[in-house]
């Protein structure tokens, strides 16, 4: 499953995403997680040092090395240049999964283990087999300069590409800390989930930014979810389910779990107030139900008509190619594939 954590500066975003993957890893599933917000805080609330949260390999940094692999033998990308974050894959071009090694997680993934070490020798789970539990990726810092220009778009541009080559199943997560800024509906990244969070505090900004978030989502059949964060007593709660009514899935309290882990001293998970828990377990099955609704003939149509849609308002003359030329009509992503094979022949 792919899901996204998205919402208003500040709402939580970096820190629910952060409990979810905990209750993943906690359920020994493969996950990986995927920093891709303008504030790059995930590793830190992973319990990374902030040394070390700054020394990830940006993904922003390595994008050649991304479409050099995506690319793989699809005759219809010319060269690396004239992939851009939007190019689809079709027959030739390489495909990722979740728990299989590969040069893009070998170059930008950090393995992150979250305290639930086995005893001395205990056999290895499937988990630990693959690799960690949690594999973080992130784009790279944002400057000033960065936003609103292409090169803040490229840093994303290389987790859409990467979701757009990803063959996922049930029961392995990409989790994805994002904003919910304007930036996210300029590319087609915002319906490259399975489930989209919404976080938000019970306030009239938080709301609104869900109100925009739904608008763009609507006609592109985007699941989302609100969850309440901060949120205090009844009044709270009314407020929240007052405004967006069905969406609120379900909401957090204020946590002294959290507080101490910005304090820098998280107790074991377990340890987090009974209420969360049950919050990150609903989260957890609406991921898991999200699931049986996928549908990959229309996440295929999607990145073709984004891709359409970015070859024309700017990647066409950018790169000097027919970008449209790069969509194999052929197509379609799906989870059986070992590698692409043209629709209508036996894989
Ligand atoms: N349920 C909670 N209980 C206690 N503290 C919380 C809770 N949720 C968030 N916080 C705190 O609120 C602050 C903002 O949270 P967080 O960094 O997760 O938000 P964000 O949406 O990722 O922000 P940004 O837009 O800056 O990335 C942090 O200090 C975090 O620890
Ligand atoms: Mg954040």
């Amino acid at each position: 499953m792919k899901i996204a954590f998205v919402g208003k500066g500040g709402s939580g975003k970096t820190t629910l995403s952060s409990l979810f993957i905990r209750q993943l890893a906690a359920s020994r599933v493969p996950v990986i997680a995927v920093d891709a917000d303008i504030n790059q805080h995930l590793g830190p609330a992973l319990g990374l040092p902030e040394a070390t949260a700054a020394r990830l390999p940006a993904m922003g940094a390595r994008l050649p090395l991304i479409k050099d692999y995506l690319r793989g033998s699809n005759p219809r990308v010319a060269s690396p240049e004239t992939m851009i974050k939007t190019t689809p894959p079709g027959a030739g071009s390489r495909l990722l999964r979740i728990t299989e090694d590969n040069p893009i997680y070998e170059a930008c993934a950090h393995p992150v283990h979250l305290g639930q070490d086995e005893p001395p020798g205990a056999a290895p789970t499937p988990t630990d087999r693959a690799g960690a539990a949690v594999r973080l990726m992130v784009t790279g810092p944002f400057t000033e300069s960065d936003l609103g220009v292409a090169c803040y778009h490229s840093k994303v541009g290389a987790v859409e590409l990467c979701l757009n080559h990803l063959v996922d199943g049930r029961d392995e997560y990409v989790v994805v800390d994002m904003t919910a800024g304007s930036d996210s509906f300029a590319s087609g990244m915002f319906t490259r989930f399975d489930a989209t969070f919404l976080v938000a505090e019970p306030t009239r900004k938080g709301v609104a930014v869900y109100r925009q978030y739904k608008e763009y989502a609507r006609d592109f059949g985007v699941e989302l979810h609100v969850v309440g964060n901060k949120v205090q007593g009844p009044d709270d709660l009314a407020f929240l389910r007052a405004e967006v009514g069905e969406d609120l899935l379900v909401t957090f309290g204020h946590s002294d779990w959290v507080r101490a882990l910005e304090k820098g001293d998280p107790p074991p998970f377990e340890r987090l107030e009974a209420e969360n828990l049950a919050a990150l377990r609903a989260l957890h099955r609406t991921a898991d139900d999200s699931y049986e609704r996928r549908d990959w003939p229309r996440y295929t149509r999607q990145m073709v008509h984004f891709h359409l849609k970015n070859a024309e308002s700017w990647g066409n003359e950018r790169t000097g190619a027919d970008l449209a030329a790069q969509v194999d009509p052929e197509f379609t992503l799906a989870e059986d594939l070992e590698s692409p094979v043209p629709v209508g022949q036996p894989a």
